[in-house]
């Protein structure tokens, strides 16, 4: 018998595809829509495939006992406080870490201006919830985070790109773009900005330009949104100075342990302005009441008792070395016409394919021949990046690297064959927003 409920429909049984509350769903879910390649990834996490998509850590790199004994030592000593409530703000011991490590890329601030975050990705959420009503602009670099974008999204925010170099976002593109939206009456809320390592676009903005932009952007009342996650894993020299470091009162930053130490701690921050960091701490009470104490207290005895800026020199080498891998192999096996950037730091190159090669159609193909890579269109809101895609060398090893990459080129240099005698290689993918799972942002 089925079970109808009271506006008349059957409900979606266990495992139906069929949605009986379809026509029930707020607007801002319409967009919330798991994209084909999502199947796809699912393939390409096979272990004969080499997944040049994912963006996760390498945390096999951590000395896995000792964070064991680190957590099982939390609960002995510590466990009536670690398995408690807390504050809506974050553990104020670990605020204060928080700073410390801030430090190193010339911020200066209080542990009261920090609020401990689920992940920066949660600090993005709660941003865009205070400050975003639907049609709101936002800015951001295209390409830009997928996460932020899914983000930007389900607010209904509307995202206008930025142009982006090898220099990282162009001042004068951001200028032109500001003037003229404000021109048409757009109220622009922030500038969402990922300015050291980029993901996905494997650029960082220069020194000149970071002036520039903090310029234009206090002129203009334009708040930025510095996202910097990857700003400690930069392979050559001193970090670079954050935008937050010359601006305290026009940047909110956001950042994060996950690339660092682990992204399993689920544990990022945002350290904002005052006016803003107390609607943060509200809106993060309405979310989840408060962080998990425990693990925010294993990450502070992490940072208190381990050697934390050595285990990020060893993640540093590892990941310079995977880069170092990728850039060879593509410079060696890459038909002409492919290009690539050349990251500093981070985990990403951004490849470019040559006139009439659509990179979401080339996927099911790459994956057939045991390599995956994420399409461009994914890191756009406007159907931008088809000849682009994201490669990320912070996870397999430099030999399954080098062999993902003879692969690909394999693929391309067919897709460029069909294209010459053809006219057009593959038939485009389908448009709209890709979004791939936890695992590929
Ligand atoms: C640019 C950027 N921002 C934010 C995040 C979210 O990271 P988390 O929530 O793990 O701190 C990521 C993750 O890949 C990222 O690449």
């Amino acid at each position: 018998m089925t079970e109808e409920t009271d506006h008349g429909q059957t409900p979606a049984t266990q495992g139906s595809r069929i949605d009986a509350y379809v026509d029930r769903y707020a607007a801002r879910a319409t967009g919330m829509v798991a994209s084909e390649i999502r199947a796809l990834f699912a393939v390409a996490s096979r272990p004969e495939v080499v997944s040049l998509a994912g963006g996760m850590p390498y945390v096999t790199a951590l000395p896995l006992d000792m964070v064991g004994e680190l957590v099982s030592d939390l609960v002995t000593r510590r466990g009536p406080v670690a398995l408690q409530y807390g504050s809506g703000q974050g553990d104020p011991h670990l605020r204060e870490q928080i700073c410390e490590v801030m430090r190193l890329e010339g911020i200066e601030a209080g542990a009261d201006d920090v609020v401990v975050t689920v992940g920066s990705q949660q600090a993005l959420d709660l941003i865009t919830r205070i400050f975003i009503d639907p049609g709101d602009v936002v800015l951001a670099e295209g390409p830009s985070y997928v996460g932020a974008l899914g983000t930007f999204s389900a607010y209904q925010a509307k995202v206008v790109h930025i142009t982006m170099d090898d220099q990282g976002l162009v001042p004068e593109s951001l200028a032109q773009t500001i003037y003229a939206l404000q021109a048409a009456g757009n109220t622009i809320k922030f500038l969402y900005t990922i300015p050291t390592f980029h993901n996905p676009g494997g650029v960082t903005l220069n020194v000149a330009r970071r002036q520039q932009v903090l310029d234009i952007c206090q002129r203009a009342g334009v708040l930025i949104v510095e996202d910097n996650p990857y700003g400690l894993l930069g392979f050559d020299g001193e970090p670079m100075r954050a935008l937050r470091a010359d601006n305290p009162d026009g940047v909110v930053y956001l950042g994060s342990f996950s690339k660092t130490l682990a992204p399993g701690f689920r544990v990022g921050w945002a350290l904002a302005p005052h006016a803003i960091r107390d609607k943060l701490v509200l809106a993060m009470e309405s979310a989840v009441l408060s962080h998990s104490s425990f693990t925010q207290l294993a990450v502070g005895q992490y940072l208190a008792t381990q050697p934390w800026r050595e285990q990020i020199k060893t993640f540093k080498e590892l990941y310079r070395e995977r880069r170092d891998a990728l850039l060879n192999a593509l410079t060696d096996l890459m038909p002409t016409g492919v290009t690539w950037t050349r990251p500093a730091g981070g985990f990403f190159v951004w490849a470019s394919l040559p006139e009439g090669l659509d990179s979401k159609a080339i996927l099911p193909r790459a994956v057939a021949e045991r390599v995956a890579f994420v399409p461009g269109t994914g890191f756009f809101s406007d159907g931008s990046g088809s000849r682009q895609m994201r490669l990320s060398y912070c996870y397999p090893e430099p030999d399954r690297i080098r062999e993902g990459v003879r692969r690909l080129a394999g693929v391309i240099e067919g897709e460029l064959q069909l294209r010459d005698t053809f006219g057009t290689a593959s038939p485009p993918g389908h448009p709209g927003v890709d979004t791939p799972g936890p695992d590929l942002a």
